[in-house]
């Protein structure tokens, strides 16, 4: 992201998060989360333009507004792992004792769990209380319908990260450059044959989520 768009508070608190984050995630799982950022700054300087409009509401992106979507990616994405610092039984754990609203699905999910739980650990452990930046971590993993721009972003970054390499990551790369709408039907479309073609589980959202990214409701 443009960094000087934010404010000296905004970077000094995401300095802060970046250090904890260090301490705290083996080097992979850190390098991951940075790299989700380092490409998340690249597609919003791409895709918030000052004459686009909004997602959620009409109306141009006005400094302030930029200012606020940059910092709430910026957490979004240095924290979307966080969950995964903690092993599944730990996290299940979690669910549990503090009751947490995680249907029976996702807490047998172990690859999907760190982000339905991510938002309750984010809150707990870093104080953070913005509904957006939480939805953003929670959903992180399955996406939902009519994702924002900004949680698009997030989404599609921790995708293709310079970190990643995969069969077609190149494709995707383009796409989120020049069609960031294509890109997310590629990637889920990809990820949905990826789970069927190993007969895998698909989240029960997964086809709601599919036909809102195909136009339909
Ligand atoms: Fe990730």
């Amino acid at each position: 992201m443009d960094k000087l768009i934010l404010s000296e508070k905004q970077r000094e608190n995401l300095k802060g998060l970046v250090e904890k984050i260090k301490s705290v995630m083996p080097p992979g799982l850190y390098s991951h989360s940075m790299g989700t950022l380092k490409y998340a700054q690249k597609l919003a300087n791409l895709h918030f333009k000052p004459e686009a409009k909004r997602d959620e509401t009409e109306g141009k992106h006005t400094e302030d507004s930029k200012r606020e979507i940059y910092y709430r990616l910026s957490v979004s994405c240095i924290l979307h792992d966080y969950g995964k610092i903690y092993d599944y039984m730990e996290l299940v754990e979690t669910v549990k004792k503090n009751k947490l609203n995680i249907n029976k699905f996702e807490l047998n999910c172990q690859s999907l769990i760190h982000g339905f739980v991510g938002d309750y650990l984010v809150k707990r452990d870093f104080g953070i209380s913005d509904e957006k930046i939480l939805k953003a971590i929670k959903f992180h993993t399955i996406g939902y319908c009519d994702m924002s721009l900004e949680d698009k972003i997030l989404f599609i970054s921790d995708k293709v990260e310079e970190g990643r390499s995969y069969e077609g990551i190149d494709n995707f790369r383009n796409l989120s450059i020049n069609n960031i709408n294509l890109c997310l039907l590629e990637i889920y479309r990809s990820t949905i044959i990826y789970v069927i073609k190993r007969n895998k589980l698909l989240h029960p959202d997964t086809s709601k989520i599919w036909n809102s990214i195909c136009g339909g409701k």
